[in-house]
C-alpha cells in the first residue's frame, strides 16, 4: 500500500493533520535532547518504518553521529532520500530496506530506537518490539509515536467523525488509492494504545515506561528504556 501512495504521502500527511504531525515529531526530538543532552553528537539512532524520513529529518537537528532508517517500502524511502539530499543530510541519515521484525543490525548498537506511526502497521507487533530492543544499547531509549484515541468530549466525537468520514474521503480523492485511508482509521481503532500498549512494552522487559498524550490524545508518545 505504501508503495502506491508514496508520491502523495507527505502532502496528505500534513494536509490531513493540519501540520500538527510536525509538532508531535518535535516532541520526540525533545525527549532525546532531555535524555542525552550531554552527548548528542555521539548518538547512534535507528528510525524504524522511516517512510519518507520525516522523523529522521526532525531528529537530525540534534546533530547526532548518525541516523539509520529502515523501511519495507523502497518507494517511500526514495521520496525521503530526495529530501535528505536536498537538505544536505546525505552523510548523516542512511536508509536501507529492512523489516522491523528482522532488523538488519547487530545487537546493542543504538542509543535511540524510534518509530513514528509505524508500529500499528507491523505484521507482528511483539517480534518488532523485541527486535527494536535487541538492537538498543543497554540504557538506550525507545520512543514510539502512534495515533491514539482522545477520550474527552467534544474532541472525541469530532475526531471520530473526522477520522471515519473526512480522512477516507480526502485520502481517496488525493491518493487515488481506495483502501489506504479507510485502512488508517481502522488500524488506529484496532491498535492497543495507552496502558495496554505499556503492558506490552513491559512484557518485552523494557523499563521506565511512560506515555505522553499529545493534542488531547490524538497521538501518544511512548517512552521506554532498555
Ligand atoms: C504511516 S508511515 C510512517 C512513516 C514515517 N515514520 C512518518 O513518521 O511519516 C508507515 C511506514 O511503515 C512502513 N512499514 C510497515 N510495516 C513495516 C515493517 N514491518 N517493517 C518496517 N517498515 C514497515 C511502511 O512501509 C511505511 O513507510
Amino acid at each position: 500500500m505504501f508503495e502506491e501512495i508514496a508520491p502523495r504521502y507527505d502532502f496528505l500527511n500534513h494536509f490531513l493533520s493540519f501540520g500538527i504531525d510536525n509538532n508531535w515529531r518535535r516532541r520526540v526530538v525533545r525527549e532525546i535532547w532531555k535524555r542525552f543532552n550531554e552527548r548528542l553528537t555521539s548518538l547512534r539512532i535507528l528510525d524504524v518504518a522511516t517512510g519518507t524520513g520525516d522523523l529522521a529529518i526532525a531528529v537530525s537537528k540534534l546533530h547526532p553521529a548518525r541516523i539509520d532508517g529502515i523501511d519495507i517500502s523502497p518507494s517511500m524511502m526514495e521520496v525521503g532520500q530526495r529530501k535528505i539530499d536536498s537538505k544536505g543530510l546525505t552523510d548523516m541519515i542512511l536508509f536501507r530496506e529492512g523489516e522491523a521484525e528482522r532488523i538488519p543490525f547487530e545487537e546493542n548498537n543504538f542509543d535511540v530506537v524510534m518509530v513514528a506511526f509505524g508500529v500499528r502497521n507491523f505484521e507482528e507487533l511483539k517480534s518488532g518490539l523485541k527486535e527494536m530492543k535487541r538492537v538498543m544499547k543497554p540504557g538506550g531509549l525507545m520512543l514510539i509515536l502512534e495515533f491514539s484515541h482522545p477520550d474527552s468530549f467534544p474532541l472525541k466525537s469530532l475526531y471520530t467523525f473526522y477520522s471515519r468520514m473526512i480522512i477516507p474521503l480526502f485520502g481517496k480523492l488525493i491518493s487515488k488509492h481506495h483502501q489506504a485511508y479507510t485502512y488508517l482509521p481502522e488500524t488506529v481503532a484496532a491498535f492497543p494504545g495507552g496502558e495496554t500498549f505499556l503492558a506490552i512494552l513491559q512484557e518485552q522487559g523494557l523499563q521506565k515506561l511512560r506515555q505522553i498524550r499529545l493534542s488531547g490524545g490524538i497521538a501518544t508518545l511512548y517512552c521506554a528504556e532498555k
